[in-house]
């Protein structure tokens, strides 16, 4: 659906499920989608922490068969997907609903795409690239967050290049996307705070973005101002339900932000960091997303100004650039009270490997949208500012 520059197209699943116990409701959408046979789509951890199972018994309980699939790894594969592909066809299902974060969400998609248009997961890299529709697709999400479970954007590791595909397509749009903050309780403190802090680079990143519009501002500052006020409860007590409810909303909100403004630097060059030394996501940008913030300033310092703002900080009486730069300082502050690593270094990146990742990061269509212009020399800056910092 390609749109002329000067147009907005905003995508968004038909569905969006909220609140304590909306879970129980998956296996009734399900259902009025025509599902029949639903192809359950999970990892190992949600079989082991017995959540895949409770999820498999709400939907069975609206009178749905339910074949599970536990093989989308961290970082899925092309393989995770076409061995998602082989049981779904031999079991006879006729929906997917995926469980889990980014990685059950995005191997579900692959899946969704490949039985929806044939061929291989590798012919839809790209952006629309498919051109039948999906099965029904609901996604019942544990994390806060990728927002995998609302974007139309995939992630898939080709296992011959070792290089992450990214497929772009509204047909892999979730239908339903269900956040219940009772299956985020597990979480532990380090993966709430990176992927908190992955939703908070959406909200900044498509904030600042060159094709941010009206909408995507208003969905960006209000996650800004739920995740300053609500990241650091819920990773200090996992149990809060009012914390997880309030992340589940601001990723959902982060979400709608960058699924429509895309995002900068920051993930450009976190997905090096991820393809290089397999890091986590959440943790490459929250070490960067500083000082991706401190290059951006000058390209738009009011805006950031405004980030300070939503971040809580008092601007009053400050000039534009004195309090865009509080908005870096308060996410610094934030990074270190929930227990992000300080920087690079401490990841293990290596200096040596900085100008390759910086190439790539150019390559990287994430920086498209981002507000400044770098030069090779400036990104592979950037990654300095981030090894020491
Ligand atoms: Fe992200």
């Amino acid at each position: 659906m390609a749109l002329a520059p000067q147009t907005f197209g905003f995508f968004t699943p038909t569905v969006a499920l909220m609140g304590v116990g909306c879970a129980a409701e998956t296996g009734a959408q399900a259902k009025a989608l025509g599902a029949r046979h639903v192809f359950l789509c999970t990892d190992a951890g949600m079989v082991k922490l017995g959540i895949a199972a409770k999820v498999k018994a709400m939907i069975e309980a609206s009178g749905l068969m339910v074949t599970v699939y536990d093989g989308a790894e961290p970082n899925p594969t092309d393989k995770n997907v076409h061995d998602g592909v082989t049981l779904y066809r031999t079991s006879g299902c006729d929906a997917i609903v995926s469980l889990g974060g980014g990685s059950a969400h995005d191997c579900a998609k692959g899946v969704g795409m490949v039985v929806g248009n044939g061929g291989n997961i590798r012919d839809y890299e790209g952006l629309d690239k498919t051109t039948r529709p999906m099965p029904p697709f609901l996604a019942v999400n544990t994390t806060a967050g990728t927002a995998s479970e609302m974007t139309r954007f995939c992630i898939i590791t080709n296992t011959d290049t070792h290089v992450k595909m990214a497929l772009v397509d509204w047909r892999c749009t979730p239908n339903v996307a269900i956040n219940d903050p009772l299956l985020m309780v597990e979480m532990p403190p380090a993966l709430t705070a990176a992927t908190g802090m992955d939703a908070l680079t959406h909200a900044v990143e498509a904030y600042v973005s060159t094709i941010a519009t009206p909408i995507t501002d208003a969905c960006a500052l209000a996650a800004i101002r739920l995740i300053a006020r609500w990241l650091r409860p819920a990773v200090a007590n996992g149990g809060n339900i009012e914390a997880r409810d309030k992340m589940a909303y601001a990723e959902y909100l982060a979400g709608m932000a960058f699924n429509n403004a895309s995002l900068g630097y920051v993930h450009a060059m976190a997905h090096q960091l991820g393809g290089f030394y397999n890091l986590p996501h959440g943790v490459c940008n929250a070490v960067l997303l500083p000082e991706v913030c401190v290059f951006n300033l000058i390209a738009c310092p009011e805006r950031y100004a405004e980030i300070a703002v939503a971040l809580g900080e008092n601007t009053a009486g400050l000039s534009t650039i004195a309090a865009a730069e509080m908005a870096v300082a308060a996410i610094r502050r934030l990074a270190r009270d929930v227990g992000i690593p300080r920087n690079l270094a401490q990841l293990g990146v290596k200096e040596g490997d900085l100008a390759v990742m910086a190439g790539n990061a150019k390559k990287d269509a994430c920086q498209l949208t981002n507000p400044r212009l770098a030069s090779h020399e400036q990104v592979v800056g950037m990654f300095k500012a981030a090894l020491t910092a």
